[in-house]
């Protein structure tokens, strides 16, 4: 009978909208009983099963026809769309009520992350705090800081020695031991909400680690598990599959496949070699990640951080990065959250060309994303003083679909790449080529008269590709000027960090910090003393928080190293609470502004009848702006910056100092 239906379906009868949602419902009137003998056994209140049902009804052709176009030509379909119905109706019978109460209200107000009170945080709770209880006891921190959204770092229980910063994960439904419990998680969960923050977890659905249940059964020869990695008995696929592959972490082993002894075969793993890549042509493992997600999110994650998401699809002949199937899975999951965790969010971490980057942003895919195009050139602007690349790019990369933002960033676990766009680089006469070997020479500091302290990530002596590790602060400038005791080289380093931060803050989306910015953290030359870091330089970015810091919050002293950190930490919280002041910061609609001046961007926020105009001097020399190209930007003759307080008028030029930024409103 499945079979019948499932020929009926691939032999081209469903090939318009409505032969799909006519399969669609049949589909679902089939799989009735099965739902119904679920909500039996699990004893469901009726009025949620009503809930449930009015959101299956209105998600199921779209489900029915994603799923169909990834799985529908195998013989089995209709038995892998049942047992993916179920998972999603017993994820959404065990949700907690807490969590389906954010649903409803989610479901009511479903751009709540594009406000201007956003502010996002990210950290390694062992880095941190060391433990998810300690966590619990910085909330306070959070708050006083003004961060209302914060990304923990993986902390599931992952393998021994090297776990890639925890994202090879052994076990997704166990907290890493030293970090805590399941329970402790819950816990910091109900303390954030009530809090008012968000949790952000991430959610690796590309790979396992080695040592994870599914791969320990492929290892131990089970033909079932086998099917959930890609594995080839000798080099005849790999091969193939390497024509057209990148290398995506180049010094950890050439090529993208591992041999395994016990096996005697081929694994395909991008990243590094304990890092399976998992086969999502099989349906199985669909709905096996698909449990696990609903399984993180009923812990009380608000935002799903889907790693890795360019890699979920491999396809002979191709780059295997960005397939159209990648598309389909992340729109299939995001449908079965829509019915059975609606208040959850999907953010994308697709680190790649920014044509590519923005495809994934949407209501139905992921409603947020990374910013990488905007990170890189916001380092690219402070390199070269100018900031043509950047306006050129952001006149046409800026704007998204409506009900989604970008998250905007400067640092973060990773490495710095130079995703920019050649074509845009071409345009105003940069040779992108050159350009990014300038930018890698510049940032590790080998460039004459960089100011920037970076190391050399996954460097490719073959093809001369790197990326670039390091902190914000050390990469503008202010590691060196402290070896060099140079005051105005201090100053010029904080204004730099200042500078990009009040640009990720007003730009539109949600500004991301990594802990350890807001005091200007130098990098961590002590990585390399743990065997199971030494070889990745992305830990040189990634210290250890120094609580003692704190004390030099009430420090009396306005000079010497204490008062730098006290500078950026004050400054930052300034800016933060200026953002939240301004509702022309919430949303995405970004305008940008001629002044005229390559050293300068400039651009005008907009909401409703709000407007916040922002002007940052990417150069160490002062520079002018003419006060009549601002005047037709809607502020009218007098304005002033929301952050100093300090007035200023359209009739007058408008002096930057060095690195000054200014966000100007109506008086
Ligand atoms: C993502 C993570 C990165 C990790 C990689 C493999 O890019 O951000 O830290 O190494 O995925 O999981």
């Amino acid at each position: 009978m499945t079979a019948v239906n499932h020929r009926q379906v691939s032999n081209g009868a469903v090939n318009s909208w409505s032969a799909i949602r006519f399969e669609a419902e049949l589909s679902l009137r089939r799989l009735a009983p099965r739902m119904e003998a679920v909500w039996i056994a699990e004893d469901a209140d009726q009025t949620l099963r009503n809930e449930f049902e009015t959101r299956l009804n209105e998600h199921w052709p779209a489900v029915f026809e994603t799923l169909h176009k990834l799985y529908g030509d195998r013989y089995d379909f209709f038995y892998h769309l049942e047992q993916i119905l179920i998972t999603a109706v017993k994820a959404w019978i065990n949700r907690p009520e807490t969590l389906r109460e954010v649903d409803r209200h989610r479901i009511n107000a479903p751009d709540w992350f594009a406000s201007e009170e956003v502010v996002g945080g990210a950290l390694y709770v062992d880095l941190f705090s060391e433990n998810l209880g300690r966590l619990r006891e910085t909330i306070g921190y959070f708050k006083e800081l003004g961060l209302t959204y914060l990304h923990l770092m993986p902390l599931f229980a992952v393998r021994p020695g090297d776990n890639d910063g925890g994202y090879a994960i052994s076990n997704y439904r166990s907290i890493d031991p030293r970090l805590g419990t399941i329970e402790d998680l819950k816990l910091l969960a109900d303390d954030l909400r009530a809090a008012g923050i968000t949790l952000v977890l991430d959610f690796v659905f590309n790979h396992t680690a080695d040592d994870h249940q599914w791969a320990q059964l492929a290892q131990s020869g089970d033909c079932e598990y086998q099917q959930y990695f890609h594995i080839f008995p000798d080099r005849r696929m790999p091969d193939r599959y390497e024509q057209t592959l990148r290398e995506i972490f180049p010094t950890v082993r050439r090529g993208n496949f591992t041999w395994h002894d016990g096996m005697q075969q081929w694994v395909w793993t991008t990243f590094n070699s304990f890092q399976w890549d998992l086969n999502y042509s099989n349906p199985a493992v669909f709905r096996s990640m698909l449990e696990e997600m609903f399984f993180i999110a009923d812990m009380g994650v608000d935002i799903l951080r889907l790693d890795a998401v360019a890699f979920i699809w491999k396809q002979m002949g191709t780059s295997c990065e960005n397939q159209p199937q990648a598309h389909l899975l992340i729109q299939a999951f995001n449908l079965l959250a829509r019915i059975a965790t609606p208040g959850l969010l999907f953010k994308s971490e697709a680190i790649v060309h920014p044509d590519e980057v923005v495809k994934y942003v949407s209501s139905e895919e992921c409603q947020i994303s990374y910013n990488p195009t905007l990170m890189a050139l916001l380092w690219e602007s402070l390199a070269t003083r100018e900031t043509r690349l950047l306006v050129r790019s952001l006149s046409h990369r800026h704007k998204l679909p409506d009900g989604t933002a970008w998250v905007n960033y400067l640092r973060c676990h990773d490495d710095i790449g130079w995703t920019f766009d050649d074509a845009d680089a071409a345009e105003i006469g940069i040779n992108a080529f050159n350009h990014r070997q300038f930018l890698n020479e510049f940032y590790t500091g080998q460039y004459p008269g960089s100011f920037a302290r970076g190391v050399p990530f996954q460097e490719n002596a073959q093809t001369g590709d790197m990326r670039i590790a390091g902190t914000l602060a050390s990469l503008a400038g202010l590691e060196l000027a402290i070896e060099n005791d140079c005051e105005e080289e201090k100053e010029r380093g904080i204004g730099r960090m200042l500078l990009l931060q009040s640009i990720t803050l007003s730009i539109g989306g949600i500004p991301l910090i990594y802990l350890g910015e807001e005091w200007g953290m130098l990098n961590d030359y002590e990585f390399v003393k743990d065997p199971a870091k030494a070889g990745d330089t992305r830990w040189i970015h990634r210290p250890k928080m120094q609580w003692e810091f704190l004390s030099e919050l009430d420090d009396k002293i306005e000079s010497g190293g204490g008062s730098i950190r006290k500078r950026i930490f004050r400054s930052l919280q300034r800016m933060i609470a200026a953002r939240k002041s301004q509702s022309a910061f919430a949303g995405q609609v970004m305008e940008l502004i001629t002044t005229g001046n390559h050293h300068v961007l400039s651009f005008v926020r907009i909401n409703g009848g709000n407007r916040v105009i922002v002007i940052g001097n990417f150069s160490e020399e002062p520079q002018t702006i003419i006060g009549n190209h601002l005047r037709t930007a809607g502020l009218g003759r007098f304005f002033q910056d929301a952050i100093s307080g300090r007035n200023y008028g359209t009739s007058e030029d408008i002096q930057l100092e060095p690195y000054q930024y200014l966000w100007l409103c109506r008086v």
